[in-house]
């Protein structure tokens, strides 16, 4: 299969895999790693301009998501997000018995920020930039929610490697706010499973109450540390991504396809056939792309992750063979 579908780093794994597999004491793994990761904890640190204690790290960013409302959901809780918007933290937040409150979208993607506040919730989530739409909020209607809701707010900023732009420094200003961070994305590392969260140490202190000890196995935590060292490779996957990202854009166009502003490895597209469809054909032909039809407001939208031009002109070709098929 051709896995469009997940919006993994297509364009190739970290460097830092070999670099650390080469000399990594793989005759040590009959010991703990360490219970906090600090090696990573310290590195993401130095990074980012916070303190170890403001950090914590998880198995992904889903386990982090996970945490979040393990740690700050009771049962009969309000958990506030967008919609359309990342399914798992409507998933963590029901599997925790929270009682769900979704803010439609407008029309252009954008985000109805006094909708959100008005629910009150304890815990709020929201993805900058949004998958699956692709967008990101206007910056004033996230700093609003992250400053004046009164429950915990996730800023989920998977993507934010790719737009260029992040909402850090908004975030440690609001007391109540936890910034989600993956390896997964434009770093190169989804098989490794590593994400971290930045936030105040009251939070991440808290957090930590419902973090399995030992969270990262070692090799992991080596990797993501090393990987933070490698920037120019994680900026050359992401230019190469923009060029494969508009070429992309064209050819749907051209196809028929109506497509939307993009800050994300990823393209959404109104199909000019039925989608699910679209998606199924695609499935048979061996390239999975995301169908968006669960989604509100996006019927009959594919979400495809941007890669290689072979990729990009595989799917293309089999998109292409499927619209004459279909078409009378
Ligand atoms: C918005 C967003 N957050 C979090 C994740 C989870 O990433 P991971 O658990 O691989 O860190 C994804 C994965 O697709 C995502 O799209």
């Amino acid at each position: 299969m051709v896995l469009l579908n997940d919006n993994a780093n297509l364009f190739g794994v970290n460097p830092a895999v070999a670099e650390v597999a080469d000399k990594f004491d793989f005759s040590r793994l009959w010991a703990y790693p360490s219970e906090n990761s600090d090696v990573l904890r310290s590195k993401i640190g130095s990074e980012f301009g916070v303190s170890p204690d403001e950090v914590i790290v998880g198995n992904g960013s889903d386990e982090l998501l996970d945490m979040t409302s393990k740690c700050f959901i009771d049962p009969g809780d309000k958990f506030c997000s967008p919609s359309p918007t990342f399914g798992m933290y409507r998933f963590y937040a029901r599997v925790n018995l929270a009682t769900i409150c979704e803010k439609p979208l407008r029309p252009d993607f954008s985000m109805d920020a006094d909708a959100i506040l008005a629910e009150r919730a304890k815990l709020t989530a929201l993805c900058q930039p949004n998958n699956p739409t692709a967008n990101l909020f206007d910056r004033r209607d996230v700093v609003r929610v992250l400053s004046e809701s009164p429950g915990v707010v996730v800023l989920d900023e998977a993507y934010a490697d790719f737009c260029g732009s992040n909402m850090l420094a908004d975030a440690m200003a609001a007391p109540l706010t936890i910034d989600i961070r993956t390896f997964s994305k434009a770093y190169g590392l989804a098989g490794l499973r590593a994400g971290f969260a930045i936030a105040r140490k009251e939070v991440v202190d808290e957090l930590r109450r419902v973090r399995t000890p030992f969270g990262l196995n070692s090799f992991t935590e080596a990797v993501a540390a090393r990987a933070l060292d490698h920037r120019s490779w994680v900026r050359e996957t992401v230019s190469r991504m923009k060029v494969e990202r508009a070429y992309l854009d064209g050819r749907l166009k051209a196809l028929g396809f109506r497509t939307y502003v993009s800050e994300c490895n990823f393209l959404v597209a109104k199909s000019p056939v039925n989608g699910p469809a679209l998606v199924a054909a695609l499935r048979d032909r061996g390239v999975a792309v995301r169908d968006c039809n669960s989604f509100l407001m996006m019927d009959d939208h594919i979400r495809v992750t941007i890669g290689p031009r072979p990729m990009m002109d595989r799917f293309l070709a089999e998109v292409e063979a499927i619209i004459e098929d279909v078409r009378p």
